[in-house]
Protein backbone atom coordinates (compact mmCIF):
# COMPACT_ATOMS: atom_id res chain seq x y z
CA UNK A 1 0.00 0.00 0.00
CA UNK A 2 1.32 3.67 -0.49
CA UNK A 3 2.84 5.46 1.97
CA UNK A 4 -0.63 7.75 3.21
CA UNK A 5 0.02 10.80 4.97
CA UNK A 6 -0.70 10.15 9.27
CA UNK A 7 -1.80 12.54 11.07
CA UNK A 8 -1.20 13.01 15.19
CA UNK A 9 -4.18 14.27 16.84
CA UNK A 10 -3.23 14.91 20.68
CA UNK A 11 -5.78 14.22 23.28
CA UNK A 12 -5.94 17.34 25.55
CA UNK A 13 -8.11 15.08 27.84
CA UNK A 14 -4.88 14.00 29.29
CA UNK A 15 -3.44 17.65 29.44
CA UNK A 16 -2.39 19.60 32.73
CA UNK A 17 -5.66 21.46 33.07
CA UNK A 18 -4.21 23.68 35.31
CA UNK A 19 -1.89 24.43 32.42
CA UNK A 20 -4.33 23.66 29.38
CA UNK A 21 -3.02 26.73 27.21
CA UNK A 22 0.35 25.82 27.82
CA UNK A 23 -0.27 22.00 27.20
CA UNK A 24 -1.63 23.05 24.03
CA UNK A 25 1.04 25.29 22.63
CA UNK A 26 3.76 22.59 23.73
CA UNK A 27 1.21 20.20 21.58
CA UNK A 28 1.20 22.66 18.63
CA UNK A 29 4.82 23.78 18.08
CA UNK A 30 5.58 20.07 19.10
CA UNK A 31 4.28 19.11 15.60
CA UNK A 32 0.15 18.56 16.58
CA UNK A 33 -1.43 18.02 13.30
CA UNK A 34 -5.02 18.06 15.03
CA UNK A 35 -5.65 18.49 18.68
CA UNK A 36 -8.44 15.84 19.79
CA UNK A 37 -10.94 17.31 22.14
CA UNK A 38 -13.06 14.41 23.69
CA UNK A 39 -16.34 15.48 25.31
CA UNK A 40 -18.08 12.63 27.72
CA UNK A 41 -21.69 13.08 29.72
CA UNK A 42 -21.81 10.37 32.22
CA UNK A 43 -24.22 9.07 29.77
CA UNK A 44 -23.12 7.51 26.98
CA UNK A 45 -19.82 6.51 29.00
CA UNK A 46 -19.26 6.79 32.48
CA UNK A 47 -17.01 9.89 33.09
CA UNK A 48 -18.17 13.61 32.41
CA UNK A 49 -14.81 15.72 30.81
CA UNK A 50 -16.45 19.32 29.72
CA UNK A 51 -18.42 21.21 27.16
CA UNK A 52 -18.26 23.73 24.89
CA UNK A 53 -16.39 25.78 27.20
CA UNK A 54 -12.93 24.07 26.61
CA UNK A 55 -12.82 24.07 22.67
CA UNK A 56 -13.99 27.80 23.23
CA UNK A 57 -11.00 28.90 25.91
CA UNK A 58 -8.14 26.87 23.07
CA UNK A 59 -9.50 27.81 20.04
CA UNK A 60 -7.75 30.96 19.35
CA UNK A 61 -4.16 28.83 20.16
CA UNK A 62 -5.73 26.85 17.73
CA UNK A 63 -7.06 28.93 14.92
CA UNK A 64 -3.55 31.14 14.81
CA UNK A 65 -1.53 27.96 14.51
CA UNK A 66 -4.04 26.54 11.75
CA UNK A 67 -4.67 23.52 13.67
CA UNK A 68 -8.40 21.82 13.11
CA UNK A 69 -10.22 21.15 16.49
CA UNK A 70 -11.41 17.65 16.34
CA UNK A 71 -14.09 17.16 18.46
CA UNK A 72 -15.27 13.94 19.22
CA UNK A 73 -18.47 13.79 21.00
CA UNK A 74 -18.99 10.87 23.63
CA UNK A 75 -22.55 11.90 24.09
CA UNK A 76 -26.06 10.41 24.11
CA UNK A 77 -28.06 12.28 21.58
CA UNK A 78 -25.16 14.46 19.73
CA UNK A 79 -28.01 16.36 18.31
CA UNK A 80 -28.52 18.38 20.90
CA UNK A 81 -24.91 19.80 21.24
CA UNK A 82 -23.64 20.23 16.63
CA UNK A 83 -24.31 24.13 17.11
CA UNK A 84 -22.75 24.77 20.29
CA UNK A 85 -19.51 22.90 19.56
CA UNK A 86 -19.88 24.52 15.75
CA UNK A 87 -20.01 27.65 17.96
CA UNK A 88 -17.24 27.07 20.11
CA UNK A 89 -14.50 26.33 16.72
CA UNK A 90 -14.75 22.45 16.19
CA UNK A 91 -13.63 21.46 12.90
CA UNK A 92 -14.82 18.26 12.86
CA UNK A 93 -17.71 16.85 14.73
CA UNK A 94 -17.26 13.06 15.50
CA UNK A 95 -20.36 11.10 16.58
CA UNK A 96 -20.77 7.23 18.00
CA UNK A 97 -23.11 5.40 16.15
CA UNK A 98 -24.37 3.65 19.36
CA UNK A 99 -25.57 7.41 20.81
CA UNK A 100 -27.67 9.07 18.06
CA UNK A 101 -30.71 7.09 16.32
CA UNK A 102 -31.14 8.57 12.94
CA UNK A 103 -27.37 8.89 11.96
CA UNK A 104 -27.86 10.04 8.53
CA UNK A 105 -29.66 12.85 9.52
CA UNK A 106 -27.04 13.57 12.41
CA UNK A 107 -24.54 13.72 9.88
CA UNK A 108 -26.61 15.47 7.51
CA UNK A 109 -27.03 18.55 10.93
CA UNK A 110 -22.68 17.92 11.24
CA UNK A 111 -22.48 19.24 7.14
CA UNK A 112 -25.11 21.82 7.47
CA UNK A 113 -23.05 23.59 9.84
CA UNK A 114 -20.33 23.97 7.59
CA UNK A 115 -18.37 21.45 9.44
CA UNK A 116 -16.30 18.08 8.58
CA UNK A 117 -18.62 15.18 10.58
CA UNK A 118 -16.75 11.35 11.49
CA UNK A 119 -18.47 8.73 12.63
CA UNK A 120 -16.73 6.73 15.68
CA UNK A 121 -17.31 2.59 16.67
CA UNK A 122 -16.81 1.45 20.37
CA UNK A 123 -14.95 -1.97 20.17
CA UNK A 124 -17.60 -4.52 20.07
CA UNK A 125 -19.62 -2.50 17.30
CA UNK A 126 -18.92 -4.41 13.53
CA UNK A 127 -17.57 -2.01 10.88
CA UNK A 128 -21.54 -3.18 8.93
CA UNK A 129 -22.51 -0.05 11.28
CA UNK A 130 -21.29 2.71 9.15
CA UNK A 131 -20.92 1.19 5.91
CA UNK A 132 -24.29 2.78 4.84
CA UNK A 133 -23.03 6.24 5.70
CA UNK A 134 -19.50 5.87 4.34
CA UNK A 135 -20.24 8.05 1.51
CA UNK A 136 -21.24 10.85 3.63
CA UNK A 137 -18.38 11.36 6.32
CA UNK A 138 -14.75 12.61 6.08
CA UNK A 139 -13.38 10.18 9.19
CA UNK A 140 -14.40 6.89 10.90
CA UNK A 141 -13.01 6.73 14.11
CA UNK A 142 -12.22 3.39 15.61
CA UNK A 143 -12.13 3.04 19.07
CA UNK A 144 -9.31 1.22 20.57
CA UNK A 145 -10.31 0.93 24.00
CA UNK A 146 -13.78 1.19 26.04
CA UNK A 147 -14.67 5.34 25.61
CA UNK A 148 -14.60 7.15 28.96
CA UNK A 149 -11.05 7.15 30.73
CA UNK A 150 -7.67 8.33 29.06
CA UNK A 151 -4.46 5.94 30.11
CA UNK A 152 -6.01 2.34 29.19
CA UNK A 153 -4.54 -0.06 27.17
CA UNK A 154 -4.99 -0.61 23.69
CA UNK A 155 -7.12 -3.68 22.76
CA UNK A 156 -5.13 -6.25 20.56
CA UNK A 157 -8.15 -7.21 18.44
CA UNK A 158 -8.25 -3.67 17.25
CA UNK A 159 -5.90 -4.32 14.76
CA UNK A 160 -7.38 -6.63 12.50
CA UNK A 161 -10.57 -4.31 12.93
CA UNK A 162 -8.47 -1.65 11.38
CA UNK A 163 -7.44 -3.80 8.79
CA UNK A 164 -10.71 -4.81 7.61
CA UNK A 165 -11.71 -0.89 7.80
CA UNK A 166 -9.09 -0.05 5.59
CA UNK A 167 -9.39 -3.15 3.04
CA UNK A 168 -13.41 -1.36 2.81
CA UNK A 169 -12.02 2.11 2.66
CA UNK A 170 -9.98 0.55 -0.84
CA UNK A 171 -12.92 -1.14 -1.90
CA UNK A 172 -15.09 2.15 -1.66
CA UNK A 173 -12.69 4.35 -2.89
CA UNK A 174 -12.88 6.22 0.18
CA UNK A 175 -10.88 9.11 1.28
CA UNK A 176 -11.62 8.97 4.60
CA UNK A 177 -9.86 9.47 7.50
CA UNK A 178 -9.46 5.97 9.49
CA UNK A 179 -8.51 6.76 13.19
CA UNK A 180 -8.05 5.11 16.21
CA UNK A 181 -7.92 6.43 19.74
CA UNK A 182 -7.16 4.99 22.80
CA UNK A 183 -3.73 3.44 24.08
CA UNK A 184 -1.77 4.56 21.05
CA UNK A 185 1.86 5.12 21.42
CA UNK A 186 5.06 4.78 20.04
CA UNK A 187 4.83 1.39 21.03
CA UNK A 188 1.88 0.32 18.64
CA UNK A 189 2.07 3.06 15.87
CA UNK A 190 3.48 1.01 13.33
CA UNK A 191 1.15 -1.95 14.14
CA UNK A 192 -1.68 0.05 13.49
CA UNK A 193 -0.33 2.51 10.34
CA UNK A 194 0.72 -0.58 8.91
CA UNK A 195 -2.97 -1.79 9.27
CA UNK A 196 -4.37 1.24 7.83
CA UNK A 197 -4.94 3.80 10.01
CA UNK A 198 -4.20 7.45 9.10
CA UNK A 199 -5.11 9.83 12.25
CA UNK A 200 -3.73 8.75 15.43
CA UNK A 201 -5.26 10.11 18.94
CA UNK A 202 -2.90 9.90 21.97
CA UNK A 203 -3.29 11.50 24.79
CA UNK A 204 -1.35 10.17 27.50
CA UNK A 205 1.31 9.28 25.06
CA UNK A 206 1.98 12.61 24.53
CA UNK A 207 1.25 14.44 27.56
CA UNK A 208 2.02 11.75 30.16
CA UNK A 209 5.68 10.41 30.35
CA UNK A 210 9.47 11.93 31.07
CA UNK A 211 9.63 12.86 27.63
CA UNK A 212 8.70 16.18 26.35
CA UNK A 213 5.18 16.99 24.66
CA UNK A 214 7.55 17.26 21.26
CA UNK A 215 9.69 14.39 21.97
CA UNK A 216 6.60 11.92 22.49
CA UNK A 217 4.97 13.80 18.81
CA UNK A 218 8.06 13.56 17.00
CA UNK A 219 8.40 10.05 17.85
CA UNK A 220 5.47 8.84 16.46
CA UNK A 221 5.64 10.93 13.31
CA UNK A 222 8.86 9.88 12.75
CA UNK A 223 7.63 5.86 13.58
CA UNK A 224 4.69 6.56 10.81
CA UNK A 225 6.90 7.67 8.29
CA UNK A 226 9.06 4.88 8.19
CA UNK A 227 5.99 2.18 7.24
CA UNK A 228 6.13 1.33 4.35
CA UNK A 229 9.05 3.45 3.24
CA UNK A 230 11.90 0.61 3.38
C1 LIG B 1 -11.24 7.75 25.49
C2 LIG B 1 -10.96 8.91 24.54
C3 LIG B 1 -9.55 8.84 24.03
C4 LIG B 1 -8.52 8.99 25.15
C5 LIG B 1 -7.15 8.74 24.61
O1 LIG B 1 -12.61 7.65 25.68
O2 LIG B 1 -11.81 8.86 23.42
O3 LIG B 1 -9.34 9.90 23.09
O4 LIG B 1 -8.60 10.27 25.70
O5 LIG B 1 -6.29 8.71 25.71
P1 LIG B 1 -5.06 7.69 25.71
O6 LIG B 1 -4.28 8.02 24.46
O7 LIG B 1 -4.33 8.01 26.97
O8 LIG B 1 -5.64 6.31 25.66
ZN1 LIG C 1 -11.37 10.48 21.70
Amino acid sequence: MAHLPVKIAPSILAADFTRLGKHVTDAIVGGADWLHVDVMDGRFVPNISFGPLIPQAIRPLADAANIPLDVHLMIEEPDRYLAQFAGAGAARLTVHVEATRHLHRTVQAIKELGLLAGVALNPATSLTAVEEILPDVDLILIMTVNPGFGGQRYIPQSTAKIRRLRQLLTERRSSAWLQVDGGISAKNTAEVVAAGATSLVAGSAVFGGAKSVAENITEMKNIARTVFSI
